[in-house]
């Protein structure tokens, strides 16, 4: 019995950023961004959106579509978490109206905490074929104002419903993981935007492939040309093509050429190059953007899936596409949201970025922004109150 990803939505803030207009305000070259990076515009979510709303309107069109009675497991992945106690996941089981029987928790782990949710929920699906998961990752990728991690900030989130005879991507077995104790990246619970030492971090990034994917092949006993497309994890698009080229020197390959990577590489790296790091969604959204925006038939390819969080876990696995999946996907739905986004001028994002929500416990409403499907509508008595539209 194959288990795997039966359903995949994604869901980005209506609101962007084009990096051209942050180079200008930085003084920098704006290739630095475009052609250094691989990055064009960010995603920023307005002041009444927040991870729960982010994820909650990326579930919907599968909860829409499939109905819930089937789902005893919600698990939500983020390192965006909006309280020290309650699962995040908690608040969308209420959006969506989740059955009681359904079990909800929030897993963390930098950017790597929704392929351990996904590992987890193919594991609980293989023992339960009946029933199914919903697998949530959603982030807000936010870095000191004029530091080198701005450009590549932004937001998104993931849903994916897991189930027995998936309809898009089989997950193999087999896996290779690398854990290591490092500090190329976190965020002390006292502050609101990450610290990274981002050259670093980058170093970690590539000798963890390595690891896991060693690890990978002597589990698997297979190679690189078994897999027909890659997606890695997306700090920055340009990343991935770094990956791709560590693990053919790795293979003792020749290095690929710019157009092998455009052609192996290019449909994973759009949705990403036009919102920025998304974290836990990040390697989900390269994901499905590969598999709205190929155009050729991927049906029984094998995909070759590299999660990396810093900290750092990382893990290489893979997948086959089922025959047939185009009819599974949302990609009219994911174009027409990225078409409808509204760009923001410099200084609207400088003052987004420097809202703070209140703390003192009173009662707050706020603004409304164009959001996705539930919005994040006020506090009181520090309560976090939401509405669907
Ligand atoms: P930087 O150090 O300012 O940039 O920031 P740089 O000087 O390394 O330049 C970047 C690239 O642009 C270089 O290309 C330059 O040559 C090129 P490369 O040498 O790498 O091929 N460049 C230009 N190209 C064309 N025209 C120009 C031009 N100027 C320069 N005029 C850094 C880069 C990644 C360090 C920064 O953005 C950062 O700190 N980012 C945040 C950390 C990060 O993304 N790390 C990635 C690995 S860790 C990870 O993935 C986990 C994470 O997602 C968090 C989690 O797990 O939760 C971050």
């Amino acid at each position: 019995m194959n288990v795997g990803i039966d359903r995949l939505s994604f869901y980005a803030p209506s609101y962007f950023l084009d990096l051209h207009k942050l180079a200008a305000a930085r003084g920098v070259d704006k290739d630095k961004y475009v052609l250094g990076l691989g990055q064009e515009r960010m995603a920023v979510p307005p002041p009444d959106e927040d991870v729960v709303t982010m994820a909650a309107s990326a579930a919907l069109p599968i909860v829409e579509a499939g109905g819930a009675g089937d789902l005893d497991l919600l698990i939500f992945a983020t390192e965006t978490g909006v309280d020290q106690s309650k699962a995040a996941a908690l608040f969308v089981h209420g959006l969506l109206e989740l059955p009681s029987s359904c079990r909800a928790i929030e897993m963390k782990e930098a950017c790597y905490g929704a392929t351990a949710a996904l590992q987890l929920a193919c594991a609980w699906v293989a023992a339960h074929p009946e029933r199914s998961a919903l697998i949530l990752g959603a982030d807000i990728a936010r870095y000191d104002l004029r530091s080198p991690g701005e450009p590549t900030q932004g937001a998104g989130a993931i849903a994916m419903r897991i189930a027995a005879n998936p309809r898009i991507l089989a997950i193999d077995p087999e896996h290779g993981v690398h854990a290591e104790d490092v500090m190329d990246f976190w965020r002390p619970n006292y502050r609101e935007e990450a610290l990274v030492d981002g050259q670093y971090s980058t170093r970690v990034y590539l000798a963890s492939l390595v690891s896991a994917w060693e690890r990978y092949r002597a589990a698997s006993g297979r190679g690189l040309d078994a897999f027909r497309r890659p997606c890695f994890h997306l700090p920055f698009t340009r990343m991935a093509e770094k990956a791709q080229m560590r693990l053919h020197r790795a293979a003792g390959l020749p290095a690929p050429t710019p157009e092998d990577l455009q052609r192996i590489l290019g449909d994973s790296l759009g949705y990403n190059r036009n919102t920025g790091n998304t974290y836990a969604a990040s390697l989900y959204e390269g994901l499905v953007s590969l598999l709205d925006t190929c155009p050729e038939d991927l049906g029984g390819a094998r995909v070759g899936l590299y999660s990396y969080g810093s900290g750092c876990m990382a893990e290489f696995f893979s997948g086959v596409v089922q025959p047939g999946y185009r009819e599974a996907l949302f990609a009219a739905r994911h174009r027409a949201m990225f078409d409808a986004r509204i760009e923001l001028d410099y200084q609207q994002y400088e003052d987004i970025f420097h809202l703070a929500l209140p703390k003192d416990g009173g009662e707050h409403a706020f603004a409304q922004y164009r959001t996705g499907s539930f919005r994040f509508a006020g506090l009181s008595q520090h309560k976090r109150i939401y509405e669907a539209l």
